[in-house]
């Protein structure tokens, strides 16, 4: 995992140029191939915890088709650490998808449970349960979304050397956003983009700082400077259409960088349709690119629509 690699380019859009709008992307999918764009941020100093702890592992949570997942069996092996894995849905197994092959493969020990037991991800009690079973773990929540994975998030906006005026994100868990929220300059716009149907950005942004140790006042004021786009949810999470894909396409076509369907293909699709107001003129845009690539690859296959040709 090499954050060098994550160059800012500036991408032409003659639309843009019109208006004296400047596009950068901060390519941050190009860290890793598998614990890419914002896993390696989040995992980064979770990792550095538990070497420093001198813990075996990390014991972490996703669906059946978590990025995260992938990142954290990955980045385990790399460094030499285990990974355990619960997973929600106990009529899963390794073989049940690619990720969770990929898992497997990668070492990370995978443990399926009910719908139910998943509900209780979060809970402290759980958790003394999963460390009486699994001893010398450091637990991690689902998608990296604690302390540590918001402080690797806020060392994004510091390698970037351009004048930037407004960031477009995409939001899972909130993590990625508040990390780079708490790191802006106070002239800075983020404009959050979930993936979810229904998300509220504002809401969960602000329990995800507060909970994360961030002083309550100090906290609102930086939620001022987000502008959430949440009609971009395609459906909701997964979810996509025939033109979200299609767009994809044609960015790939006319710019060489691969989306993906679930996040970053929303963002890029809302920046585009934001950017048309007339608010916005002689401006500096940045995109930040936050992987899910090789999550693409299901939809390709499942949609049977070639994505990047
Ligand atoms: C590619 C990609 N982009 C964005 C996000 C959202 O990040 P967060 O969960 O930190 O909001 C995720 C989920 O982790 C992701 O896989």
């Amino acid at each position: 995992m090499n954050t060098d690699k994550s160059i800012v380019e500036y991408i032409a859009v003659p639309e843009f140029e019109a208006r004296g709008i400047k596009l950068f992307i901060k390519r941050d999918d190009l860290i890793d191939e598998v614990v890419s764009g914002n896993k390696w941020r989040k995992l980064k100093y979770n990792v550095e915890l538990c070497q420093s702890r001198k813990n075996e592992g990390i014991l972490t949570f996703g669906g059946a088709y978590s990025n995260h997942l992938v990142a954290t069996a990955s980045a385990c092996h790399k460094m030499g650490m285990k990974s355990i894995g619960i997973v929600r849905g106990d009529e899963l197994s390794p073989n049940s998808n690619k990720t969770l092959q990929q898992c497997s493969e990668l070492g990370m020990k995978l443990v399926f449970v009910t719908r139910e037991e998943y509900l209780a991800r979060h809970e402290k009690a759980y958790h003394e349960d999963l460390s009486y079973t699994y001893p010398n773990h450091h637990i991690v929540p689902e998608g990296g979304a604690n302390y540590y994975g918001i402080i690797g998030c806020q060392e994004i906006m510091s390698e970037v050397r351009e004048k930037i005026d407004h960031v477009f994100i995409a939001q899972g868990t909130s993590a990625t956003s508040c990390g780079v929220l708490s790191s802006l300059n106070e002239n800075q716009t983020l404009h959050v983009v979930p993936a979810l149907k229904g998300y509220r950005s504002l809401e969960e942004m602000r329990n995800l700082m507060v909970s994360s140790g961030m002083e309550a006042e100090w906290v609102e004021a930086q939620l001022k400077r987000v502008e959430a786009h949440p009609e971009f949810h395609f459906g909701g999470y997964g979810r996509y259409t025939e033109g979200l894909l299609k767009y994809i396409q044609d960015f790939y076509r006319k710019h060489g960088i691969k989306l993906d369907p679930v996040y970053t293909g929303k963002v890029m699709f809302a920046l585009t349709h934001e950017l048309q107001n007339t608010r916005y003129s002689n401006t500096n845009v940045l995109f930040i690119h936050t992987g899910g690539i090789q999550g693409a690859a299901a939809i390709e296959q499942k949609s049977g629509f070639k994505l990047y040709d």
